[in-house]
């Protein structure tokens, strides 16, 4: 009997050891199966840009700290979603990051309106500046009710107008057809010069004008060489009349849905690759514009400093008419950001 007690402890033990090393044993294999966190990231732009590099560098960031928990899957060149959806399709999480053109959120807030505002900023340290003071910062929130989530701003670079004639003074632009970005104030610009303004997304600028359907576009020197603009517009006017910048966004939903300590070491990447990202900017803007001349496709146009005052008197008064929307302590905040 006591023997009998004993042989059927010894078999249980037997039986739960077995059971306990099985479920360790799967405990350990459901781990090394658990898929990682995939966040996706979609942007418009080729991946030789300053912001198809940042996306790049956030990927292999994130993958390196927090590796097999979470990946970063990068979709350039409108693969995933374009402009005309990116946004949606943020909020319904069928992606977790874009970094739109600040022209580009005129639907969510018209707050950022004020980065279109034709000849606002000197140059690209005054936008640096301006998105770094406190005016700037507050604008990453600009979109919260929305449920869109500012985590920072990324460089591009100043605008240049482009066309199949020499863009000396604004008449030369007059009845010609420009693509523009989805922003009423970029269309109010063109307006002013008596140009029509064609809203048209990215990814189809290429094709406008190569077959002519459009005249001319305005873009930052690295668009334009990646996105072989310069192949198919004789001229490229350096007015630097406009910034092209980014805000990388997420969801609230996305956002406040990451453990904590997680969402600090995605934070911190983000941070680091679009610092990595502005350096690339700002490099970027003279070796492409050198590239477009160096490829003779293109003929320079340099404004003289009459002919430049010209485009500003042309196109200053649109300031005026988004004022109200904008906030005129917004925009003087941005003309402070200027003198430093
Ligand atoms: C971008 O840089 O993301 C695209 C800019 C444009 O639509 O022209």
């Amino acid at each position: 009997m006591k023997h009998s007690y004993q042989q059927g402890f010894r078999n249980k033990l037997f039986a739960l050891t077995k059971v306990t090393a099985l479920a360790a044993l799967l405990g350990a294999s459901f781990g090394a199966l658990a898929e990682p966190v995939e966040i996706k990231f979609s942007h418009v732009v080729a991946e030789n840009t300053p912001k198809g590099q940042m996306a790049l560098k956030f990927k292999s960031l994130v993958e390196e700290r927090l590796p097999g928990e979470y990946k970063v899957s990068v979709f350039p060149n409108s693969q995933l979603f374009g402009d005309n959806n990116e946004l949606a399709a943020l909020l319904l999480n069928d992606v977790q990051l874009v970094a739109p053109s600040l022209s580009k959120f005129e639907r969510y807030t018209k707050k950022l309106q004020i980065f279109d505002l034709p000849f606002l900023f000197d140059d690209m340290a005054a936008v640096d500046r301006f998105q770094q003071s406190e005016a700037g910062q507050k604008l990453l929130n600009s979109m919260n009710r929305k449920g869109i989530v500012g985590l920072g701003y990324l460089h591009n670079g100043m605008k240049q107008f482009s066309a199949n004639n020499p863009l000396h003074l604004p008449k030369d632009a007059e009845g010609e057809k420009f693509r523009i970005m989805a922003s009423d104030v970029i269309a109010a610009q063109f307006d002013a010069i008596g140009a029509i303004p064609v809203k048209k997304p990215f990814s189809e600028v290429f094709t406008l004008l190569q077959t002519r359907a459009i005249d001319g576009q305005e873009n930052t020197w690295s668009n334009t060489y990646s996105k072989k603009f310069y192949e198919v517009q004789s001229h490229i006017t350096e007015s630097n009349h406009g910034v092209l910048d980014y805000m990388v966004v997420t969801s609230d939903t996305f956002w406040k849905g990451l453990p904590k300590d997680k969402r600090d070491v995605i934070k911190k990447s983000l941070d680091e690759a679009i610092a990595f990202g502005n350096e690339i900017a700002a490099a970027k803007d003279e070796e492409d514009k050198q590239a477009i001349l160096a490829s003779g496709r293109s003929t320079l146009v340099t404004l003289t400093p009459a002919q430049r005052q010209q485009w500003v008197n042309a196109m200053k008064p649109v300031w005026a008419k988004f004022e109200d929307q904008i906030g005129k302590d917004m925009i003087e905040a941005a003309l402070a950001a200027n003198k430093q």
